[in-house]
């Protein structure tokens, strides 16, 4: 099935349905912040669900069932879709870590121009390509999801804004895209969905549709945040329930990038930002820039790494 305008150069049949031309800004604000506290005291957030979903399909099984994770990712984003946005700013902390994440993000592609091909997959709800339009990058973007509940909640902010984005329906085990087609990938919030073992698989699949040189931005959840914050924060191991597969060891990160070059890992989301935010931006900020290569990284919520595929394929 033909999935975008053609002028994006991709090919496809592999792709599994619909697909949306679209436009869109979304600007996240705080202003029911009170409200959904409210929300989030009455019924698990999609962030505990998440958790809990890829937590039962690892311990159910040593060789977990990948088609059956999928579907129950499929029922959850597809149910939720209508409150995602919401859910995710419940409160300053996330917004903030949200703000940082695609500020660090966006900086991370480095210059586009209109012809440059940029992939986000999953695309959710369209947050970070909206968040770049905003910015006035008008560079040619395409998101792709597996959940047709939350490809129409993109697809629906987009057009009320009248950003030109394409969304389509796809599955990040394969890419309905021709091979060294794309330029940019970002992919945010997805691989603690997924066991470890699958993570290489993902990773192959995004080299394959990058072109030779092109950049792939990812969000990895950092293991070393929460044994050091368990060290050094004492209440730290009460606030919530964590399971250790969805979250990377630093120091494995090298390896499962082996077939990438120039990779760079910094940090983003740390804990109190958000209140040192609200006192004293700038020193926000500075914090926030320690996240980028010094040691504070390690006790950030996420990590992003950014590499290059080789233009040099051995
Ligand atoms: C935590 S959300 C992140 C969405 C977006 N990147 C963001 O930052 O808001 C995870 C997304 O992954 C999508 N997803 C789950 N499994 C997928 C798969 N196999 N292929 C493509 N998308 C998938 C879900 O539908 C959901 O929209």
């Amino acid at each position: 099935m033909l999935l975008f305008n053609s002028n994006f150069g991709v090919s496809d049949n592999r792709c599994e349905t619909a697909a949306f031309c679209i436009n869109s800004p979304v600007s996240t604000n705080l202003a029911f912040m009170s409200a959904k506290h409210e929300v989030r005291t009455k019924m698990p957030t999609i962030i505990d669900q998440e958790n809990d979903l890829s937590a039962d399909s690892m311990n159910e099984d040593k060789s977990p069932d990948l088609e059956g994770l999928r579907s129950k990712l499929i029922h959850l984003y597809d149910h939720n879709a209508p409150r995602y946005d919401n859910d995710r700013s419940l409160n300053e902390s996330l917004h903030y870590y949200f703000d940082h994440a695609h500020r660090a993000v966006d900086a991370l592609i480095g210059p586009t121009n209109k012809d440059t091909l940029h992939l986000d997959m999953p695309v959710g709800t369209g947050r970070f390509l909206i968040y770049l339009r905003e910015q006035d990058r008008n560079h040619r973007m395409i998101g792709i999801d597996i959940s047709k509940g939350m490809l129409d909640v993109a697809a629906d902010t987009s057009r009320e804004n009248s950003f030109d984005i394409a969304f389509s329906q796809g599955d990040a085990f394969s890419l309905p895209f021709a091979d060294n087609s794309i330029d940019v990938l970002t992919s945010l919030r997805m691989f603690h969905l997924f066991p470890h073992c699958y993570w290489p698989g993902l990773l192959d699949e995004m080299h394959r549709v990058l072109r030779p040189g092109g950049i792939l931005i990812t969000e990895l959840r950092n293991a070393a945040r929460g044994t050091a914050c368990q060290l050094l924060v004492p209440g730290f191991r009460k606030r919530r329930k964590q399971h250790p597969h969805v979250f990377v060891n630093p120091l494995s990160i090298k390896p499962l990038f082996r077939r990438w070059e120039n990779m760079h890992m910094q940090g983003v989301g740390l804990d109190a930002l958000a209140k040192i935010h609200r006192l004293s931006p700038l020193i926000a900020r500075s914090v926030d820039s320690l996240q980028r290569s010094t040691f504070v990284r390690y006790f950030s919520k996420t990590l992003i790494i950014r590499a290059n595929k080789p233009r040099q394929l051995n």
